[in-house]
C-alpha cells in the first residue's frame, strides 16, 4: 500500500493582508533595443515553426526557434542572390542593407572581411551568448547548443565563409568521406553529440548519411533550469492522461501551490507561467478549455491560435494564486528544417497577397498562406557563396532539441504545498489533457522552445 506523506505549510493562513502583487515579468527594453534585429529573426522564425505542425505525424512536437534561426543565420552567410533574399524573408527580417557585404572588422585579428547582413549575425552570436552565459554566474539554468557543419572531403570551403561561420556562430566544421565511409562518419558525429550533452542526446542523425552527401548542418540545443520554486517528489501522484477521448496514458503528476504566478483566461484557452529561479525565465502552459472542439487535437488548436492571440494574452495576464498539476516529461526532438526550407523556396516563388498592414498580423497571414501551400521545391538548395567552385549542396539540415520537465532541486527543498487539489481562492490548473507550451527568456522575450504535447513521457 502506498503511503502519501503530504506535509503541510500554508503561508496564508497566518491572516496577513498580502502586499501588492509583483510586478508581471517584463522586457528590459535596453535589451530589447540592443538585440532588436535578432529578436525579430526569432519571433519570425518561431511564428513560421508552428506552421511545420503540418505533416508532421509524430504525437509530439518540439523546437527551438532560437536554435532555427542560428542555422538559418549560417545559410545567410553563404547564400547569395535570389536565396539570400528568401532566407531574409523567412527570418522576417527588414530588406535594408541586405544585399550588399558589408566589411566587419575584427579587431582581435586585425582582420577585416565580407559580412552579410552583419546586424543579424553579431546580435544572434551576442544574445546567444548571453544566455548561454546566464548558467555560469547563476548556475541556474544550463542552455547549450551548438551547432556543426559536416562536408565532404570535396568540398573546398571558401575562406571567408568558413571564418564567418567560426567567428559568429562557433561552428565545428568537419571533413567526412561521405562517399565511402558513411557509417564511420554516422558514429562520429553521434559519439561528438553524446559527448558535448552528456548523453542527453545520443543520436542526431537517424540513419548513415547517403553516400551523395555534400554537407550537412546541424545544430542540437539542451536545456535544463531549476523552477523558482520547486515540486515535490512527496507530492507526485500517478495519473491518467487523456490522449483523445478515448485513450488515455499513465504519468506522473507533479503538483505544487504556486503563488501569484502570471495568469489569463478567455473563451478558448487558459494560460500560466511557471517561472524558473529568478523569473529569469517562465514556462508558459497553454490549455484549450473543455469545450472546446480542438481539445485532444492540439496540432489543429495550435495552428489556429494566431500570434497576436497568445501576445495579446501575455499583455493581458493577471497574478493568481494557482494550484499546478503537470506531468513529469522528458522530450526529444529531431527534424529536419531543409524540406520545410525547400517548401518555403517554393511558396516564396508564387504571388501571394497578404492584406494585413500591421507586422505581426502579416506573419499571421504568411503562415496561413504556407499552411495551404503543399508544393515542395524539388530544386537542391545551394550555397554559392561557400564553397569554391561548385557551391555547397545542403543535404540536410538538423536539429535536436531535449528538455527535461522534472521537480528539479526538489529533494532538498521545503515543501510550499497543500492537499492542493483544492486550494480556496486560487485557481487550478490541471495539465491532464494535450497542451501547448513554450519557454521564455522574459527580459528578451526570446522564446527559447515551443512545443505541443499530446503524449507526456
Ligand atoms: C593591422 O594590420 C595592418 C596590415 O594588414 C598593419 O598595418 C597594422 O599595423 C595592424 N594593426 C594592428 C593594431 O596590429
Ligand atoms: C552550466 O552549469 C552547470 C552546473 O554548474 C555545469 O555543470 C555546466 O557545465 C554548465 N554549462 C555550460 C554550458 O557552461
Ligand atoms: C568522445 O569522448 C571520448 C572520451 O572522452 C573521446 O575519446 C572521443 O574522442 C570523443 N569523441 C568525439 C567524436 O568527440
Ligand atoms: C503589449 O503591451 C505593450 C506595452 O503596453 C505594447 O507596447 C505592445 O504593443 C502590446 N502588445 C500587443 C500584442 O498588444
Ligand atoms: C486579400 O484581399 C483580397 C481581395 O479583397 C481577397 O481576395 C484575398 O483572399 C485576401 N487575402 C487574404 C490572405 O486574406
Ligand atoms: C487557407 O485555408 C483555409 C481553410 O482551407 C482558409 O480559411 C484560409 O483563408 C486560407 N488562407 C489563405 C491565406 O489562403
Ligand atoms: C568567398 O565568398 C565571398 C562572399 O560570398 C566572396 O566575396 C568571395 O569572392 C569568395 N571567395 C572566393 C575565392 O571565391
Amino acid at each position: 500500500m502506498r503511503v502519501h506523506v503530504i506535509l503541510l505549510f500554508c503561508a496564508y493562513v497566518s491572516g496577513q493582508e498580502p502586499g501588492p502583487p509583483p510586478p508581471l515579468p517584463a522586457a528590459n527594453e535596453a535589451l530589447v533595443e540592443q538585440y532588436k534585429l535578432a529578436l525579430e529573426a526569432v519571433f519570425g522564425v518561431g511564428i513560421r515553426l508552428q506552421a511545420f505542425l503540418e505533416g508532421e505525424e509524430r504525437e509530439n512536437f518540439l523546437v527551438s526557434p532560437i536554435s532555427a534561426t542560428v542555422i538559418l543565420g549560417q545559410l545567410i552567410l553563404g547564400a547569395e542572390g535570389e536565396f539570400r533574399k528568401q532566407l531574409v524573408e523567412l527570418l522576417a527580417l527588414p530588406k535594408g542593407h541586405l544585399y550588399e557585404n558589408e566589411n566587419y572588422y575584427e579587431k582581435k585579428k586585425n582582420v577585416t572581411f565580407q559580412l552579410p547582413y552583419s546586424t543579424l549575425h553579431l546580435q544572434l552570436a551576442s544574445l546567444v551568448k548571453k544566455l548561454e552565459a546566464a548558467n555560469d554566474t547563476k548556475k541556474h539554468f544550463t542552455l547549450k547548443q551548438k551547432s556543426a557543419l559536416f562536408i565532404d572531403h570535396s568540398v573546398k570551403l571558401n575562406k571567408t565563409f568558413k571564418m564567418n561561420l567560426q567567428n559568429f556562430y562557433n561552428t565545428k566544421i568537419k571533413m567526412f568521406d561521405f562517399q565511402n565511409k558513411q557509417t564511420e562518419a554516422l558514429s562520429w558525429i553521434n559519439t561528438w553529440v553524446s559527448n558535448n550533452t552528456r548523453g542527453l542526446i545520443t543520436s542526431i542523425l537517424p540513419e548513415p548519411p547517403s553516400p551523395t552527401t555534400l554537407s550537412i548542418f546541424a545544430n542540437y540545443i539542451y536545456f535544463k533550469a531549476d523552477w523558482e520554486l520547486p515540486f515535490s517528489h512527496e507530492l507526485n501522484r500517478d495519473g491518467l492522461f487523456s490522449v483523445t477521448t478515448t485513450e488515455t496514458i499513465p504519468v506522473t503528476y507533479m503538483l505544487n501551490f504556486l503563488e501569484q504566478i502570471p495568469y489569463f483566461e478567455s473563451p478558448e484557452f487558459r494560460l500560466i507561467s511557471i517561472p524558473y529561479v529568478d523569473q529569469e525565465l517562465g514556462m508558459y502552459l497553454i490549455l484549450p478549455n473543455n469545450d472546446n472542439p480542438h481539445k485532444y487535437d492540439i496540432k489543429t488548436f495550435a495552428q489556429n491560435l494566431k500570434s497576436r492571440q497568445i501576445l495579446d494574452s501575455l499583455n493581458q495576464t493577471r497574478r493568481k494564486d494557482v494550484v499546478v498539476k503537470i506531468p513529469k516529461m522528458s522530450l526529444r526532438y529531431s527534424f529536419s528544417l531543409l524540406n520545410q526550407l525547400k517548401k518555403y523556396r517554393a511558396f516564396k516563388k508564387t504571388n501571394i497577397k497578404i492584406n494585413s498592414t500591421n507586422v505581426v498580423d502579416k506573419l499571421d497571414d504568411r503562415v496561413d498562406a504556407f499552411n495551404n501551400f503543399t508544393k515542395v521545391d524539388e530544386k537542391d538548395v545551394f550555397l554559392t557563396g561557400a564553397a569554391l567552385g561548385a557551391g555547397l549542396r545542403v543535404d540536410d539540415m538538423i536539429q535536436q532539441v531535449a528538455i527535461t520537465v522534472n521537480e528539479k532541486g526538489t529533494e532538498a527543498a521545503a515543501v510550499t504545498a497543500a492537499t492542493i487539489d483544492y486550494m480556496g481562492g486560487s485557481k487550478n490548473f490541471v495539465v491532464d489533457r494535450p497542451f501547448i507550451f513554450f519557454i521564455r527568456h522574459e527580459a528578451s522575450g526570446a522564446t527559447l522552445f515551443w512545443g505541443t504535447v499530446s503524449k507526456p513521457k
